[in-house]
């Protein structure tokens, strides 16, 4: 046979665990097995359906033909670039590089294509979203990590081996690129206290002395945080960064989340304190090669939102609602676990956990056995706290400490 690819570096789509594990629960259920499906990565109510927030389709309804049918600029409309940006960061006036992408993931993809030469790595906390190393294996990028919080030396963020990494890829590369999933990270469901944050800058900028260093926040979950003042801190401490001109900071933002429309494909780059004016007709030109430009629908109805005031408003109260969900979950959760002799696991925000356990690889088939599903990953057991409801977290710990027998 001819062999038509030139390369082949993956398994197939298929081949992704999670897909495989949640297609084996589904199964399993409809053949009348009482099924526990922590592996879900979207939010669900109480009752097993995808939560999509009522607004955001009221606005979607309204949408003319004028807002969907016609192609969006190359680049994004500029009135979504700004809008998206300010539900992230309201004091941006402007942004000075930025461009419209399908999700976050397009976002992420545009980074490691612009800002590294293929054979590089860029830098994030270990344990990460896998498809991080598809997206980077895409281009011919390795990812190369340092722990995350309570993963390293202590129950804080492991400055030295931050440190120790960072600085070693940039004597191998001249420049840096970490990508940093915070706040609300997945998968651990923390957010780094200020502390920590404010030490992972200050090594940043440091850095930026030798070379280029680009900071990308992936900001996925950061509307479903326990607490939105810490958020509110969080991205003040990364625009004054990003102010300061050293580091390049930029935010790989996402519809999918954050306005329940994971479908629409909508997402956007951005750099909003970009001093380089490469920067923009480079990221434009990448949007042109790649897919041309991205849906127009998803575009129009942020434009709309930022102009209701009211919109907006009910928009808040939805994301406090199903936040609030999501902390009954985990407290339910971390309650449950301690009744049954385990600990625990802090929650800051997003849709997941992840459970520090030993051996937990054999735990998880264990679990699996008893038709329980969570998301094995090298440092210990993803739950999707995003479709694991409050009242089935007894059974959870239940089954798990029977695992860990
Ligand atoms: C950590 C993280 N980053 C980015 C994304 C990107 O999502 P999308 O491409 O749907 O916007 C996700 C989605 O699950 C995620 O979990």
């Amino acid at each position: 046979m001819a062999r038509h690819l030139v390369h082949f570096r993956r398994g197939l789509p298929g081949d992704d665990p999670i897909f495989l594990l949640n297609a084996e629960a589904q199964r399993r259920k409809a053949a009348g097995e009482d099924i526990l499906n922590a592996t879900v990565g979207a939010l669900l109510d109480d009752g097993g359906r995808l939560v999509v927030l009522d607004v955001v389709m009221e606005l979607w309804r309204e949408l003319g033909e004028m807002e969907v049918a016609p192609y969006a600029p190359i680049a994004g409309d500029p009135a979504f670039l700004r809008g998206i940006t300010n539900l992230h960061w309201p004091q941006v006036e402007g942004v000075a590089a930025g461009v419209a992408t399908p999700g976050g993931s397009g976002a992420l993809a545009l980074t490691v294509r612009n800002f590294l030469e293929p054979g590089m790595a860029l830098l994030t906390a270990r344990p990460f979203w896998g498809p991080y190393q598809t997206i980077a294996e895409e281009d011919g990028l390795r990812v190369e990590t340092a722990p995350w919080l309570g993963y390293g030396e202590g129950p804080g963020l492991d400055l030295d081996a931050w440190e120790e990494k960072a600085r070693a890829l940039m004597s191998q590369q001249d420049r840096l690129l970490v990508w940093l999933n915070d706040p609300c990270h997945n998968p651990t469901g923390r957010s780094l206290p200020g502390p920590d944050r404010r030490n992972l800058l200050g090594l940043l900028s440091r850095l930026a002395d030798r070379g280029p260093v680009t900071l990308l926040l992936d900001s996925a979950y950061q509307d479903y945080a326990s607490d939105p003042a810490a958020v509110h801190e969080a991205m003040s401490d990364y625009a004054a960064l990003g102010a300061e001109g050293k580091v390049q900071v930029g935010a790989s933002l996402s519809l999918s989340k954050s306005l329940t429309l994971y479908g629409s494909r909508g997402g956007a780059l951005v750099f909003p304190w970009c001093k380089d004016p490469e920067v923009q007709p480079a990221l434009t030109m990448s949007c042109r090669g790649l897919f041309s430009n991205c849906p127009r629908a998803p575009q129009s109805l942020v434009v709309r939102l930022l102009q209701d005031g009211r919109a907006l408003e009910r928009l808040a109260l939805e994301h406090r609602h199903w936040s609030e969900v999501l902390r009954g979950r985990a407290q339910a959760l971390e309650t449950a676990l301690r009744t049954e002799g385990m600990a625990g696991e802090v929650w800051d925000g997003g849709f997941f956990t992840t459970l520090r356990l030993t051996e937990h690889r054999e735990v998880f088939e264990r679990l699996r056995t008893r038709g329980v599903f969570v998301v094995p990953l090298p440092e210990g057991l993803r739950v999707g706290l995003c479709g694991l409801r409050a009242a089935d977290a007894p059974r959870f710990a239940r089954a798990l400490r029977e695992a860990c027998a």
